[in-house]
């Protein structure tokens, strides 16, 4: 597995592959990798010739007084953890190696991007999406793995793509969880143990969300607001919001369509960390 830590050899190095007639499977991370980063990474071994990796901790993405110094960076391990799962190439950029002097250009996906994480988190999906841009211009066409836990960004990273003619196939892949069903998450680590077990009541909230519908409740708000209230019951936990969405467009329907699919997505504080987790659901 070779490391790069400069956007001209990435770049070529990914060029001198597709040259061969081998294809790429880009996946872009924060690094912390845990085991939904290696099902992103196995499952671009399994479709693509080559896999690249991409490690970089993105200060566009975070807001001010979020965890941007402190969010975690074991790189060795990752590098041991990202070979076992399958990566050919890891490039892991300085800051100012992707950024090397002010920045006037930005990425923005218009209405995707207002609501849910864009309405608590303003600058973060400009963040994303310039940052995932310019990995795609430094990697070229390739395929490129997002986790659905993330599910907004894929949806406006799918919608950046389309929009943008960029030669990026985008696939996005299931969320993997603990065995008590919490989603895996890079920021778990800051969890401390009652908080732990106090953060299932998210995945057991949506799963009560999944329930209602599956039991005929077509009314949105009333699945949204029995979310909630599980959320308020524990009190360790803080709801940011619980939506049921439209997958693509993100917006909230007036009633549940039978035959149609949903996701419910959830977002909620629980000691430090902000959580988040999504289910899909098919309205009967
Ligand atoms: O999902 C993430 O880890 C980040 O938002 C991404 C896509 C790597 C961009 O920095």
């Amino acid at each position: 597995m070779q490391v790069l830590s400069t956007k001209s050899e990435f770049r070529e190095h990914l060029e001198t592959v597709r040259a061969l007639g081998r294809t790429v499977g880009l996946v872009p991370t924060m690094g912390a990798l845990h085991e939904g980063h290696l099902s992103l990474l196995r499952a671009a071994a399994n479709d693509c010739d080559v896999v690249a990796l991409t490690i970089f901790v993105n200060p566009l993405q975070f807001g001010a007084g979020e965890d941007l110094d402190a969010y975690p960076r074991p790189l060795e391990r990752d590098l041991e953890l990202a070979e076992e799962a399958g990566a050919d190439v890891v490039f892991t950029p300085t800051t100012s190696e992707m950024y090397p002097g002010l920045t006037l250009t930005n990425v923005h996906v218009d209405r995707l991007t207002s609501s849910m994480e864009g309405a608590s988190r303003p600058t973060h999906f400009d963040g994303v999406t310039t940052v995932v841009t310019k990995l795609f211009n430094i990697a070229g066409p390739c395929r490129a793995y997002f986790g659905e836990k993330d599910f907004q960004q894929l949806a406006v990273v799918r919608r950046m793509a389309a929009d943008l003619d960029q030669p990026v196939e985008i696939v996005g892949c299931p969320i993997v969880r603990e065995t008590d069903g919490l989603a895996m998450s890079s920021r778990n680590v800051y969890l401390a143990s009652a908080e732990r077990e106090a953060a299932t009541v998210i995945n057991r909230a949506l799963r009560a969300g999944a329930a209602m519908i599956e039991a005929g409740e077509s009314d949105p708000s009333v699945i949204e607001a029995h979310m909630a209230s599980i959320i308020e019951a524990e009190p360790l936990a803080a709801l940011d919001y619980a939506a049921v969405v439209n997958p693509e467009s993100l917006l909230t329907p007036d009633h549940l369509v039978s035959g149609t699919t949903v996701r419910l997505l959830m977002v909620a504080q629980v000691g430090t960390p902000r959580l988040l987790d999504n289910l899909g659901v098919d309205v009967p």
